[in-house]
C-alpha cells in the first residue's frame, strides 16, 4: 500500500501553518505569522490572531499545494490541531479544515498540537524511536513527555507549573527593554554577558518538591518560571534605585543559564529514571543556543542519544499536524468526523 498523502493544517496560536506530507516524507510546510501585528502589545493578542488566520489561511493552502505539487483531490486525509491553543485561533483552522474535508469527501483527523511536536520528528530521521522521551519547549508549553506509542500511548511526566519558558523570556525580555517576542533577543544579548554573574533561583528544585528517585516529590520533574521572572525584576529594580544602570548583558545571560540549567537537568532526570534512552526536544525555544548545547551537554553524559529537528520544524507549523496525521492513519486510527470541537486546554 503506497503511503498516504496528508494535508495537516496548524493555527493554535500566531502561526498559520498548511503542510503536506507522504508518510514520513515532508512535501510542503508554508506558514504564514501574524508576529509583527503582536509586537506593538508586547503579545499575542487572541482576536488579532484568529483574524489573520482567516486572511492567510487560502494563500498558506495554496502555497503548499504549490510547493508539494499536489492537488486538493489527490491528498487522501486531512489533519488539523484541535487543541490545545487560543480557542478562536483554533476555530478558524478547525472550521476551515471541516469545510474541506466536506467539500472534498477526504477522512478528518483532529490532532493534539503537543503530540504533533513531537510526531514531526519522522520527517527527518525517520520513524522514532522505541522508549522516547520528549521535551518541548515554547511560549506557550514546557513539558517532558514520555511516548510510547506516538498514536496512543503519550504519557505527561512534568511540566510548568505556571509561565511557559518562552513566556518567561518574553515577559523578561520586557523588563529588560528587548522587546517582543524576547527569545531571541536575550538569546543574542546573553552571548555578550556573563552567565555566572547572578545565581538566578532554580524553581521547584528545594528537597520538598524534589523528594527522591524512590519517593519523588509533588513536582520532581516540574518546573516553575514566575519567581525566576521576579527575582530578575527586582534584580533591575535594585540598580535603578542605586542610581546605576543594570548590567543587562550578564542578567540575560543569567536568566538563561537560570531557565537553561533548570529544563535540562529535570529533563534528563526524568529520562534517567524512567529509562528513557532516547529524547527529541521540540518548540519555539529549541531555537536558543544554550538549550541545544546544554541539552546535547547533560544527554551525552547520561548516555541518551538526542534529536532535535530543524528550527522550522520545531516552531509551530502544519507539517507537524500532517505528520503526526499520516501516523495515524497508517497506524489504522478511525476519522474523527466533521463534528468535533477544538479543545483550547486539551491535555
Ligand atoms: O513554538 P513557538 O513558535 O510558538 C509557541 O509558543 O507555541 O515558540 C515561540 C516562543 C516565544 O516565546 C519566543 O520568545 C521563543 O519561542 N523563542 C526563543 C528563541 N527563539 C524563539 N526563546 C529563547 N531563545 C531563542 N533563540
Ligand atoms: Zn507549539
Amino acid at each position: 500500500r503506497t503511503e498516504p498523502l496528508v494535508l495537516g493544517i496548524e493555527s493554535s496560536c500566531d502561526e498559520t501553518g498548511v503542510g503536506i506530507v507522504r508518510g514520513n516524507t515532508l512535501l510542503a510546510n508554508a506558514v504564514s505569522s501574524s508576529m509583527e501585528e503582536h509586537v506593538r502589545f508586547g503579545g499575542v493578542i487572541p482576536e488579532i490572531a484568529s483574524r489573520a488566520h482567516l486572511d492567510a489561511f487560502v494563500p498558506t493552502l495554496r502555497q503548499a499545494l504549490e510547493e508539494a505539487g499536489v492537488t486538493l483531490d489527490e491528498v487522501d486525509a486531512i489533519a488539523v490541531t484541535s487543541g490545545p491553543g487560543l480557542a478562536g485561533a483554533l476555530m478558524v483552522g478547525v472550521c476551515a479544515a471541516k469545510a474541506l474535508a466536506l467539500a472534498t469527501g477526504k477522512p478528518l483527523y483532529a490532532i493534539n498540537h503537543l503530540v504533533a511536536h513531537v510526531g514531526v520528528g519522522v520527517l527527518d530521521g525517520g520513524e522514532l524511536p522505541e522508549n522516547l522521551g520528549a521535551l518541548l519547549v515554547s511560549g506557550g508549553h514546557t513539558e517532558i513527555l514520555r511516548v510510547r506509542t506516538l498514536t496512543s500511548d503519550v504519557e505527561l511526566l512534568g511540566s510548568t507549573i505556571d509561565d511557559a519558558a518562552g513566556e518567561a523570556y518574553d515577559k523578561v525580555a520586557r523588563i529588560l527593554g528587548l522587546g517582543y517576542p524576547g527569545g531571541p533577543a536575550i538569546d543574542k544579548l546573553a552571548r555578550e554577558g556573563n552567565p555566572k554573574a547572578i545565581r538566578f533561583p532554580r524553581g521547584l528544585t528545594q528537597p520538598k518538591y524534589m523528594g527522591s528517585a524512590e519517593v519523588p516529590g509533588p513536582h520532581r520533574y516540574d518546573w516553575s518560571f514566575s519567581g525566576l521572572k521576579t527575582a530578575v525584576a527586582r534584580c533591575v529594580e535594585q540598580y535603578e534605585a542605586a542610581g546605576q544602570e543594570p548590567p543587562v548583558a550578564d542578567i540575560a545571560a543569567s536568566f538563561q543559564e537560570a531557565v537553561v540549567d533548570v529544563i535540562t537537568a529535570k529533563a534528563v532526570l526524568a529520562c534517567t529514571e524512567h529509562g528513557i534512552t532516547n529524547l527529541l526536544l521540540g518548540g519555539g525555544v529549541a531555537a536558543n543556543s544554550r538549550l541545544r548545547e546544554l541539552t546535547a551537554e547533560r544527554c551525552a553524559a547520561a548516555g541518551i542519544s538526542l534529536r532535535v529537528p530543524p528550527i522550522r520544524l520545531c516552531t509551530d507549523n502544519g507539517a507537524m499536524v500532517a505528520a503526526l496525521g499520516a501516523q495515524v492513519v497508517m497506524a489504522g486510527g478511525e476519522p474523527s468526523g466533521v463534528a468535533f470541537t477544538p479543545d483550547p486546554s486539551q491535555p
